[in-house]
């Protein structure tokens, strides 16, 4: 999960909220542009890029080891709670466990527990102090976020951690997100790059109003499932083999995925070319006034048909996302009026660099550098 303050810059750049960057987001196609471009074909030579896009994607798969030392931390943590809560169960969510992590990634941890006597404040302040009393560095329990955490650092694997209590829907779309990963390679492959070239532009920041690491898998799967002759199925809208309830929702869906494998075999789209789809429908062919993507039902949903149409408190419905199973959350709910623009603009940049430039694989993740602000603006 991203830390609430990361801010990661290319060297020397300055550092600091985008939005200070009066040359961001001015340059988003108009409504009659965008229906002209709606009709541009792929370059012929697409296929030329597919091996450098192979390698990227290669290049960000984090090695067996890692995984090795993810299960080895959870399993000593999951000894040291059980010492004190014998019943309470730590999974692993998030990128570490939903197939779509890269290399160097942190760990997120949910502890599953059902202690009526405790509140969750007490129950972090609980659990940062069983793990402060076993080998673990830097144990800090953060009561008052957003998603409140026990924060800390394992020596002997090196690896960082969060740890939330009982959000369990997470630990359910996370099984989501990997059983749709097991049926067909290009979707990793994609969302890879696609989160590779959101973190390198800067537009993976969700306390600065762009989209979450999560957000970008739902509209890379959403992608795929659109795809004619489709390359990925709608496992909420088969028959379930997976039923959970959890928070009050009931979470199902048909999770026999190894008898999917061959959904998509009659695509063979390569990943140049579903790549330059990707950003060629965000930039041109997706309809913000109106639609909202939805993987639960393999389609597309209207606003209106949500009550998504209007501003409510921060939720503005700029961009919309349906979260597969916590169906009233909408993804892009971070997204603002000024944020909007910078995403739509990176599509447009995205989508012309894939169609026209020399070298995409290159050009297409330099990272964004925030313009120093000028003098006289610092000064107001
Ligand atoms: P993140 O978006 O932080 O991403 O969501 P990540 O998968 O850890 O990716 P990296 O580390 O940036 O590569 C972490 C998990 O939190 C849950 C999902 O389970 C997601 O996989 N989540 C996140 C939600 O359930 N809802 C949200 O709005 C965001």
């Amino acid at each position: 999960m991203e830390a609430a303050n990361s801010n990661v810059m290319g060297g020397g750049s300055f550092r600091g909220d985008f939005r200070s960057d009066s040359f961001r987001g001015h340059h988003v196609s108009t409504q009659r542009m965008r229906i002209q471009r709606r009709a541009i074909q792929c370059r012929h030579d697409i296929e030329a890029l597919n091996s450098s896009f192979i390698t990227i994607f290669k290049s960000l798969v984090p090695a067996e080891e890692e995984k090795a030392k993810q299960k080895e931390l959870l399993l000593s943590l999951q000894n040291l709670v059980t010492k004190e809560w014998p019943n309470a169960k730590l999974h692993l969510y998030g990128s570490c466990a939903n197939s779509f992590g890269v290399s160097k990634s942190d760990i997120d941890v949910c502890l599953a527990i059902d202690d009526h006597d405790l509140s969750k404040s007490d129950i972090l302040l609980k659990l940062a102090d069983i793990l402060q009393s076993g080998n673990l560095q830097n144990v800090q329990a953060l009561t008052r976020a957003r998603v409140p955490i026990v924060k800390l650092m394992d020596p002997d694997t090196g690896l960082s951690c969060d740890i939330c209590v009982n959000n369990l829907l997470a630990v359910v779309n996370t099984k989501l997100l990997k059983d749709y990963a097991q049926i067909d390679e290009r979707l990793r492959q994609l969302a890879f790059i696609v989160k590779h070239w959101a973190r390198s532009r800067r537009v993976n920041e969700t306390y600065q109003g762009t989209l979450s690491s999560y957000a970008y898998v739902l509209m890379c799967i959403h992608f795929l499932q659109l795809r004619r002759p489709a390359i990925l199925p709608c496992l909420q809208a088969m028959d379930a083999t997976y039923t959970v309830t959890v928070e009050n929702t009931k979470c199902t869906y048909f999770d026999r995925v190894e008898k999917l494998h061959a959904f998509g075999a009659r695509n063979k789209e390569s990943i140049a070319r579903l790549l330059w789809g990707f950003f060629h429908y965000w930039a041109y062919h997706h309809d913000y006034t109106d639609d909202v993507i939805s993987i639960r039902t393999g389609g597309i949903i209207s606003k209106r048909a949500k009550d998504w149409t209007r501003r409510i408190g921060n939720d503005r419905h700029l961009i919309c996302i349906e979260d597969p199973f916590d169906i009233s959350h909408d993804l892009g709910r971070v997204v603002d009026k000024y944020s909007i623009k910078i995403l739509r603009e990176e599509f447009e940049r995205a989508a012309d660099i894939l169609q026209n430039d020399l070298n995409p694989s290159v050009t297409l993740f330099q990272p964004y550098v925030l313009a120093r602000p000028r003098d006289d603006f610092i000064k107001g």
